[in-house]
């Protein structure tokens, strides 16, 4: 039996923290890695855990998100499950738990999955790769938030120890699957 990991990222970093998970797992795991938006036909019956990682842009997830979690809600349940988050305003240790982070907190509060481990992970700013308007609306964002204004940077704020610490989490969680 395999791992299932699904990302929903935008400029990369769930992809990569998705693809660090993989990396930290394999041996004791073997883990295939999608997209979930770009993920047409799966076979379930290879996969006895899954985990999904969603980035936040102004405020949501990419609807793929809920949507596929709507389309498999019955193999969802059935299987150990996993969710993480990932956006700038877990940069703040103290916003950077399922509870406080108010994206994973909505999150879990209206989705019908209930994963059985959950973790936020700070994202990054790459102001140099974002489009004029989305580098001045970050940009403002940050200036209120008291963070990183210069728009020549690009700052990775994701504590890797976490999320290896998070991989381990989730590969020890129970088999539901008989
Ligand atoms: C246009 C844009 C909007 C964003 N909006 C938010 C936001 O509302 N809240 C937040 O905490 N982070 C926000 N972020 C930060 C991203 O969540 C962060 O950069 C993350 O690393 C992106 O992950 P991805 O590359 O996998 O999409 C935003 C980033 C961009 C570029």
């Amino acid at each position: 039996m395999k791992a299932l990991i699904l990302f929903s990222s935008r400029d990369g970093q769930t992809q990569k923290i998705a693809s660090y998970i993989a990396k930290e797992l394999n041996g004791t795991l073997p883990c295939d890695v999608f997209n979930i938006s770009e993920v047409k036909t799966l076979d379930w019956t290879q996969y006895d855990r899954v985990l999904i990682g969603a980035s936040i842009r102004y405020g949501h997830y990419h609807p793929a998100v809920a949507e596929f979690v709507t389309q498999h809600l019955h193999e969802l349940k059935q299987r150990a499950s996993g969710f993480f988050s990932v956006n700038l305003t877990a940069r703040k240790p103290e916003k950077r738990s399922p509870e406080t982070n108010a994206y994973t907190a909505k999150f879990l509060q209206q989705s019908p999955w209930q994963p059985d481990c959950c973790a936020v992970f700070a994202g990054a700013l790459r102001y140099p790769r974002y489009r004029w308007f989305d580098r001045i609306m970050i940009q403002l964002i940050m200036r209120m938030t008291g963070g990183e204004t210069d728009s020549s940077k690009e700052v990775e704020y994701t504590d890797w120890d976490q999320v290896a610490r998070f991989a381990r989490e989730f590969a020890q969680l129970s088999g539901k699957l008989r």
